[in-house]
């Protein structure tokens, strides 16, 4: 029998995760199938109590809904309890187990597919809103040398570099940053929805640095031309670490851990027509 999965979002329409779920189940010959379910902002837990009861198994969460799903959980896992957010929900009868893979897959596109070690790196994480939070935990537990929050409002930066309870950890506005320069510079803001990058200084990038932005989309995000601008050596969209997390919460789902790396390459091919992860805009 068919199992049933869903990401519950708003919008969702062009969500990548029913076409990253059906490659995994091809690939992992599992019996399942993954549907896109859109709730109006205020109906997260009625989609979802309706997708259960139609026999549903589980879910990804997407935006608005990651707090709404946090609050649903009925049990939840470490990272989740540390992001204080959930992307993955699981149903085991009246039970919920709420997890959060979304830093999980951060570190493995980084790490695994990028071959870049964040131990003993200097790493700057650009924002300090959910994206953020939900990556912080599984950085710091890769031991940078320090990990450097940055935030519009430097208020918040520093509130969250509180939260990681963390030697390491501190938070930061971005004039603080003057004269420093990073090996790993991550964007979690959404400044470049808006076309925007954050006020960085110009000499930020360490030599042979590496920017990350957790966005993605046709064209090169306008963090990414800041980098290349700037001289980072290597940069790279937020491509790798969607399909990682979904990867992340298959496992958690189906016990079975699909292999990324060909699924990573189809969405780039068929977005721009690139094979290299490291883009050049
Ligand atoms: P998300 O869930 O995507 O993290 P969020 O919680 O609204 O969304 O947080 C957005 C983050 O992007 C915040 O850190 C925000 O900075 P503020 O806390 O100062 O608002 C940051 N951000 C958004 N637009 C930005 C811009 N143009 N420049 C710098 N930071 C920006």
């Amino acid at each position: 029998m068919t199992d049933h999965y869903a990401v519950v979002g708003n919008p969702v329409a062009h969500s990548r995760s029913p076409q990253i779920h059906a490659e995994f189940a091809r690939q992992t010959g599992q019996d399942l199938d993954y549907i896109r379910l859109p709730a109006p902002p205020d109906g997260f837990a009625a989609a979802v109590e309706a997708f259960r009861a139609s026999g549903g198994l589980g879910v990804n969460v997407t935006l608005p809904f990651k707090l709404d799903a946090f609050r649903y959980a009925t049990r939840h896992s470490g990272r989740a309890q540390h992001a204080q957010a959930v992307n993955t929900l699981k149903f085991d009868g009246r039970q919920a187990l709420g997890d959060n893979t979304d830093g999980a897959g951060l570190v493995r596109d980084i790490e695994i597919n990028l071959g870049c070690q964040l131990a003993g790196k200097n790493v700057l994480l650009m924002g300090a809103g959910g994206a953020a939070r939900g990556v912080l935990l599984p950085l710091l537990e890769r031991q940078p040398r320090k990990l450097v929050i940055a935030n519009r409002t430097p208020a918040k930066a520093a509130a969250l570099a509180r939260h990681a309870q963390s030697e390491n950890c501190a938070g930061a506005g971005y004039p603080d940053l003057a004269g420093t320069q990073f090996d790993i510079v991550i964007n979690a803001t959404s400044a470049s929805v808006g076309g925007e990058v954050p006020p960085l200084p110009a000499d930020i990038f360490a030599a042979g640095a590496f920017a990350y932005d957790m966005m993605y989309g046709k064209e090169p995000t306008s963090f990414m031309r800041f980098a290349r601008a700037h001289g980072a050596a290597r940069i790279t969209d937020g491509i790798g670490m969607l399909v990682e997390q979904a990867a992340e919460s298959f496992f958690v789902w189906r016990g079975v851990r699909p292999v990324t790396a060909s699924v990573i390459e189809k969405l780039r091919i068929e977005d721009r027509g690139l094979r290299n992860p490291a883009l050049s805009c």
